[in-house]
């Protein structure tokens, strides 16, 4: 199954007690629908996954800049299986969009507002041995100012091993990923150096648009050995 044979599946259809309503996205693994819960009689966000993902670790992340996960689930569909999970619709975009839409960098104090939220975030995770293995703005999702982590663990979930710099082959976006994960050896270091890329990105460059593999290790370095934007250095390495 691949995601091309998810997108023609679903229109329209009912995943559990979720109905689709409307694509909002495609990322590298799937597509993510706004739909209804048929239950409780609000809008969500549901997110298709080409393989059976074990969401249960993202599910047990509780905190104020996290996105949380409010169900998952399998559907049964004519010749494939569709693997589903289940979030807070939220309507503000991701940081990516939010990057596209401006001429020019972003004002530094909300850059380090959005840099600081996500990096609380990180730490919470680590905390709690949980790596996010692919952090970049399009998977930090805004409410107004409040930034929401999500994906947390999917890369890894579809990882192989060694990936392709340059492409995104399901385990991490490459443009962000730091060289050990590049090899499958991702750490708590490799998502602080994914955030100093991000954070590269936000205070240096025009626009989204990334060839700085090179030129943001420097200040990755810096956030992984200084923890530029955490409060608590006391997470493990
Ligand atoms: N909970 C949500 N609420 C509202 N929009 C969302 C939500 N989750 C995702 N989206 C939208 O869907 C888009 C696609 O998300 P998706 O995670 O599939 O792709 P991605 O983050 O660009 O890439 P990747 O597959 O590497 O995660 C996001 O950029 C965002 O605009
Ligand atoms: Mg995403």
């Amino acid at each position: 199954m691949n995601n091309s044979n998810i997108a023609q599946s679903v229109p329209g259809m009912t995943l559990g007690r979720y109905h689709l309503q409307e694509r909002i996205g495609q990322g590298g693994m799937g597509e993510v629908w706004l739909a209804e819960d048929t239950q409780l009689h609000r809008q969500v966000a549901v997110k298709l996954l080409p393989y059976v993902v074990a969401s249960r670790v993202a599910a047990a992340l509780e905190h104020p800049h996290i996105l949380p996960v409010h169900d998952f689930g399998e559907h049964q569909a004519e010749d494939a299986v569709i693997t589903y999970i289940v979030m807070p619709y939220i309507t503000g975009g991701s940081l990516h969009e939010r990057l596209r839409g401006i001429n020019g960098l972003l004002p530094t104090e909300e850059a380090l507002y959005y840099l600081r939220q996500a990096a609380l975030a990180i730490d919470y995770a680590h905390s709690r041995d949980v790596l996010h293995r692919d952090i970049k703005p399009a998977n930090m999702l805004l409410q107004r100012d409040w930034l929401f982590l999500t994906d947390f663990g999917i890369a890894r979930l579809l990882t192989n091993s060694t990936i392709q710099i340059g492409t995104h082959a399901g385990a991490g976006t490459t443009e962000y990923m730091a060289p050990e994960q590049a090899q499958g050896k991702a750490e708590f270091a490799s998502d602080r150096y994914s955030l100093g890329v991000v954070a590269y990105q936000l205070l240096c460059l025009q626009h989204a648009h990334l060839s700085v593999w090179h030129a943001a290790i420097p200040i990755a370095n810096a956030v992984n050995t200084g923890d530029a934007f955490t409060r608590d250095s006391r997470q493990p390495d």
